[in-house]
């Protein structure tokens, strides 16, 4: 017995992708805490905070209640009216409850869109650095990623220009994600509309907007999706949301989108051959979460507020770190461009954002993410979505790690 599958034994489409880098990255600096090391894990996508009382209550009354059995493979009614009334009210949008499709995480609504819809050789554009799951998805579904790199003086945005030059007749889906992981980034109405026009001169374009981070955003930016910006973008938009992020709910495995019907039809068909349907347990909490109190989502949005201005000021003052103050999500991407070539105290070199980050976590114990895990080098991602005590500490390690670099 050797402890790995015959390779013919495995499918040719897991031979095209790589496990998630964020999570192997998380799994290293766990099992270095467990042989006793003072780590600070930076590089984590989930709040910190616990899911608020009222949401757990919901889920308990409803196990009392019996609401226990399979549900509709879209989700429950219940959970589809909220989820309805949270894009009129929150979006200006108006989908009606066969639009709107419920699946275990916001990862599965991709997934289940992209599966659907994916021939061999279809386009999809992903904007870098990107989330580390779209290009793996877009291939496992058979289709091609076609990365479009944005950069750090352009704020990390998609310029019209650049949407243009990548858009081909192979093209099928833009995936279009803000605020940003892992850079933050937001769009304004006016940023927005530019897109929309060039989307709008090529209608077999369709575009999956991601919308993870809606909720948390900051000085008062005003947040737009896509299809609230442009509405003639409508009847070819996947507008994807979830409560994971907004409601500390990442456990819980409710992801949703409003989308056209006969899309919803087929990702439907295909969910009741995979999962059947998101747990009903979950879905009773999402309403909860969705038709109760907002209150919380201010106070998250104060705690992560304070602590990206925290690390963006002790980043900036890290001898050759350049870091952007960015107007949503929990993540900042400095720039270690000014570092390479610079050798440790141990005579190590550090030639890529890899290197950074294996120095870092070894010399100081602050784990955090490589760019080129997003797509872009050299940068790394850090996730502030711990306490302000962890965070100072991890950034004075980071000062420290960069003032020994020569
Ligand atoms: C941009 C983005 N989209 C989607 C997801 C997935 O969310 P979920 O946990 O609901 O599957 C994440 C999670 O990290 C994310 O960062």
């Amino acid at each position: 017995m050797t402890d790995r599958l015959p390779p013919e034994f495995v499918s040719r489409a897991l031979e095209r992708i790589k496990p998630s880098l964020t999570i192997s990255v998380t799994q290293q600096a766990r099992a270095l805490k467990a042989a006793g090391r003072d780590v600070i894990g930076l590089g984590a996508g989930e709040p910190d905070f616990d899911t608020p009382d009222n949401i757990k209550e919901a889920a308990i009354a409803a196990i009392r209640r019996g609401e226990t059995k399979y549900t509709a493979v879209e989700g429950i009614p219940e959970l589809q009216r909220a989820i309805a009334g949270k894009f009129r009210r929150e979006n200006n949008l108006d989908y009606r409850l066969s639009q709107i499709f419920v699946a275990p995480g916001g990862k599965a609504v991709i997934y289940t869109a992209l599966t659907a819809t994916l021939n061999p050789g279809d386009e999809v554009i992903v904007l870098a650095p990107y989330w580390v799951s779209y290009p793996d998805i877009v291939l496992l579904a058979g289709g091609k990623p076609v990365i479009v790199e944005t950069n750090l003086q352009a704020g990390f945005r998609l310029t019209p220009e650049a949407l243009d030059r990548a858009i081909t007749p192979r093209t099928k889906w833009l995936i279009f994600n803000q605020p940003c992981n892992p850079t933050g980034a937001c769009y304004t109405r006016e940023q927005l509309r530019a897109l929309a026009g060039v989307l709008l001169a090529h209608p077999h374009v369709w575009v999956l907007t991601d919308d993870m981070y809606e909720h948390l955003i900051y000085e008062n930016f005003a947040f737009l999706t896509m299809a609230e910006a442009e509405q003639r973008l409508m009847p070819r938009t996947v507008t994807m949301n979830g409560v994971s992020k907004a409601y500390a709910m990442t456990g819980w495995r409710i992801g949703y989108c409003g989308a056209p019907e006969p899309l919803v039809r087929e990702m439907a068909k295909l969910q009741s051959q995979t999962v059947s349907n998101a747990s009903s347990v979950s879905q009773w909490a999402a309403v909860e979460a969705l038709n109760g109190p907002q209150d919380f989502i201010l106070k998250f949005q104060q705690a992560f507020e304070a602590r990206r201005d925290l690390v963006v000021s002790m980043l900036n003052q890290a001898h050759g770190l350049e870091c952007i103050k960015p107007q949503g999500a929990f993540y900042v991407y400095p720039s270690i461009r000014n570092l390479i070539g610079k050798s440790s105290p141990q005579g190590t070199v550090i030639r890529s954002d890899e290197d950074f980050v294996r120095q870092l976590l070894e010399q100081e114990g602050v784990a955090v993410v490589q760019g080129a895990a997003f797509g872009l080098s050299p940068f790394f991602r850090l996730s502030y979505a711990t306490s302000s005590d962890l965070l100072e500490d991890a950034c004075r390690r980071i000062q420290r790690f960069c003032a020994n670099l020569s």
